[in-house]
């Protein structure tokens, strides 16, 4: 056990349904583990893990076990896992099976009593997303998402990503969940917003005076996000056929990065301030035209290639993958935001997947400064201050400033200022769910999704998809394996004399 690192979350019940799956051994778990060693959960947090397997609670505190031993990151203190398993209990039943919640109810009470978990429960629904509306409806027809009358505790609700596919069916799960559940018992998850480098953004930006009089069109010439991966589809090409670059990437992960630069700095920092500033940022985006959508956008698809030395297969061999298949692997927009603080400021947003290198960072290229005061000397262009924010691998933030090189004559050069996050102090290997799943037993939702800023992305989102699926991509593959995309979303900087800053 490490010393404690903040306040002791409150007692309560994490149900999680589909624990069999992927997201909960990998994850889920391991984040538990971390809580209770960080001295963040106690005695009192009890797991139940709905499933249709045919297991009793010892078989599933067996597979949890060494789920943990095989997902934990860092180093595991078995002592801490042996003191969880007791509260590890199991549902077995199917999802759409009302008896499932009968029992679910029925265990829930039996475990409350005994760990005095005070009627807080937390249902964490980690299943495709096609049972989400299926799992809130039966919480509800079995009086588990409110309190009953008189009694004690609350009722909360974790959702994973994807929240609908479209503006349509965001709107009916919205809609759909809201008649079970109040919009303060719901909790969108974007994991992005938990890593540690995210949450610094708006600490970089507020809690230092020095950049927010520049941050704004006066100052700014460009935003950049880019978001690389050079992983494949890694076996899920079924479910990602349905989703594409721009839903499983940009409509969630870089939206929420874009509202972390653009959002006015908030009255409070609580949940309804900040969230109140980040829709609006959303809602500032400019929706495309069709005209718009193709010259602002580019898609992508990867054919064979190379990467590490590795050679690897085109999406269109891969597993679950139709061969003729027209989804995006890659998608980049150019965005405008009318508001005061950007308009005229180009926000370019890049993903995608076979990429030469992993690595997400934010580049905000600032203005030239004039050049006339240097025109009679060796120097003739003057290159932008840059500032890098480095999210992941590496996690830093770069400056780039001009220098006089040591010499008689004036050579201007471009150096880099440089802060490494691990600088700080080494951070406790996490999955990256620990501060979102903490947060949600606090009750503080300031880095979850509110309803109207899951409308609003797609509300950006929906009139791209809505011209790319009326137009077939004609090229597929259009960029190979390794590469950095396809050329087109080169020459959608170049339009304008810029270019995409390297990725180090
Ligand atoms: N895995 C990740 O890294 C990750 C990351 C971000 C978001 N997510 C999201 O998290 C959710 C879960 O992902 P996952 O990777 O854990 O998926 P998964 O491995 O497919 O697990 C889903 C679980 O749901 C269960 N399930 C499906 N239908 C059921 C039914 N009718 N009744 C009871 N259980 C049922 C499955 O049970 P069986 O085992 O019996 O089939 C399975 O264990 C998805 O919404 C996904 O998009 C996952």
């Amino acid at each position: 056990m490490v010393e404690p690192t903040g306040r002791l979350a409150p007692p309560c019940v994490l149900v999680i349904f589909g624990a069999a799956g992927d997201l909960t051994k990998r994850l889920l778990l391991p984040t538990v583990v971390n809580l209770v060693e960080h001295g963040l959960v106690g005695q009192r947090l009890v797991i139940v893990g709905v499933t249709r397997q045919p297991w009793g609670h010892d078989d599933f505190r067996q597979v949890m076990a060494d789920a943990v031993r095989t997902f934990n990151v860092g180093t595991l203190d078995p002592t801490v896992l042996e003191s969880l398993l007791p509260r590890l209990y199991h549902v077995r039943g199917d999802i759409n099976d009302p008896a499932t919640y009968t029992g679910l109810r029925t265990l829930l009470a039996e475990v409350d009593a005994e760990w005095e978990t005070e009627g807080n429960y937390i249902y964490y629904l980690a299943v495709p997303p096609g049972l989400f509306e299926v799992i809130v409806d039966h919480l509800g027809q079995a009086e588990l998402a409110e309190t009953t009358p008189g009694a004690t505790g609350w009722r909360r609700v974790i959702v994973e990503k994807p929240f609908g596919h479209d503006l349509d069916s965001a709107q009916a799960l919205v809609a759909r969940m809201s008649q079970v559940f109040d919009e303060e018992q719901i909790y969108r998850i974007d994991h992005y917003l938990g890593k540690e480098t995210v949450q610094n953004i708006l600490v970089f930006r507020l809690g230092n005076g020095i950049f927010e009089p520049v941050w704004n069109r006066r100052y700014i010439d460009n935003v950049q996000i880019t978001v690389a991966e050079s992983l494949g589809v890694e076996g899920r090409g079924g479910y990602y056929e349905t989703a594409g670059a721009l839903r499983d990437m940009l409509q969630n992960h870089l939206f929420q990065l874009l509202t972390l630069i653009a959002m006015e700095p908030p009255a409070a920092f609580d949940p309804a301030s900040v969230r109140n500033e980040k829709v609006k940022v959303l809602k500032a985006v400019r929706p495309m035209t069709p005209e718009q959508v193709l010259q602002q956008t580019v898609r992508g698809q990867y054919g064979a290639g190379t990467i590490d030395g590795v050679v690897v297969p085109g999406y269109q061999q891969e597993p679950g993958v139709s061969p003729n298949s027209w989804t995006e692997t890659y998608a980049a927009l150019e965005l405008s935001i009318d508001n005061w603080r950007w308009a005229g400021v180009p926000f370019y947003l890049r993903s995608g997947k076979r990429l030469t290198k992993r690595d997400t960072q934010i580049v905000i290229t600032f203005r030239r400064a004039p050049l006339r005061l240097f025109a009679d000397t060796a120097v003739h262009d003057l290159e932008s201050n840059v500032l890098v924010i480095h999210v992941q691998p590496d996690e830093k933030i770069t400056l780039r400033i001009q220098a006089k090189r040591p010499g008689t004559t004036v050579t201007v050069v471009p150096v880099q200022m440089e802060f490494q996050y691990e600088t700080l102090g080494e951070a406790s290997p996490s999955t990256g769910y620990e501060t979102l799943l903490y947060d949600c037993m606090n009750g503080d939702s300031t880095l979850y999704n509110r309803a109207d800023m899951v409308e609003a992305s797609w509300s950006v989102v929906t009139p791209i998809l809505d011209v790319w699926k009326a137009l077939p991509p004609r090229d597929f593959p259009n960029y190979t394996a390794g590469s950095w995309g396809p050329a087109a979303a080169d020459m959608l900087l170049q339009r304008s004399n810029r270019t995409w800053h390297p990725v180090e």
